[in-house]
């Protein structure tokens, strides 16, 4: 027989014996308002949910993908106010009265994005996870060319969307990862966007 009392003060018999789970702790739940695709979506939310799960969970917008959840695949790219970001990243009570754009929001009149016209043309996905995050990616990533952000790439160049060459359209595309090894098509997608572009600017 033993004696000796269970490590932890804890004692059993037969089964195991367990310390007595903490209360949850209960956080109220904000009110926000998001203004999504052109509406305003007022939701309680808890302040730890993030930007991703209130678009999905809170408002069934699926079409924003998760991934990995921690910032590492774009899977979750949303544009808030113009911006690309990773929607897993950032919390849903910090973009209050913020403009948000998921894939969902691109079409206007019934006529698709030229980013997703592009994406279409080129066959530029194959399973798809990643298609959204890609397509708002790269909606946000011509307008950073178009207004002569700099890349790693290109750091010094006066950026224009027609000097853009394919490696620097890799680099700025290179937060959005696809596993399904699209990317040659995803780059020429992109690159047929610009060209368009320069096209419409000389005619
Ligand atoms: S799900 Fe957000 S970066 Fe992967
Ligand atoms: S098309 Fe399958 S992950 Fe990119």
């Amino acid at each position: 027989m033993n004696d000796n009392p269970a490590p932890g003060g804890l004692s059993g018999t037969g089964t195991a014996a367990f310390a007595e789970p903490l209360p949850q702790q209960q956080v109220p739940a904000q009110t926000l308002t998001l203004r999504i695709n052109g509406q305003d979506r007022t939701l309680a939310v808890e302040p730890r949910v993030t930007l991703l799960d209130a678009l999905r969970e809170y408002l069934g917008l699926t079409g924003t993908k998760k991934g990995c959840d921690r910032g590492q695949c774009g899977a979750c790219t949303v544009l808030v106010d113009g911006q690309r970001i990773n929607s897993c990243l950032t919390l849903a009570v910090m973009h209050d009265g913020q403009e948000i754009t998921t894939v969902e929001g691109l079409a206007q009149d019934g006529a698709l994005h030229p980013v997703q016209e592009a994406f279409l043309e080129c066959d530029a996905f194959q399973c798809g996870y990643c298609t959204p995050g890609q397509i708002c990616s790269a909606v946000a990533m011509l307008d950073e060319v178009q207004a002569g952000q700099a890349s790693t790439v290109a750091p010094h160049a006066a950026i224009t969307p027609g000097s853009i060459t394919d490696d620097d359209i890799r680099e700025r595309m290179s937060g959005n990862i696809c596993r399904c090894g699209a990317y040659p098509n995803i780059v020429a997608a992109v690159r047929q966007v610009i060209d368009q572009r320069r096209d419409q600017r000389r005619s």
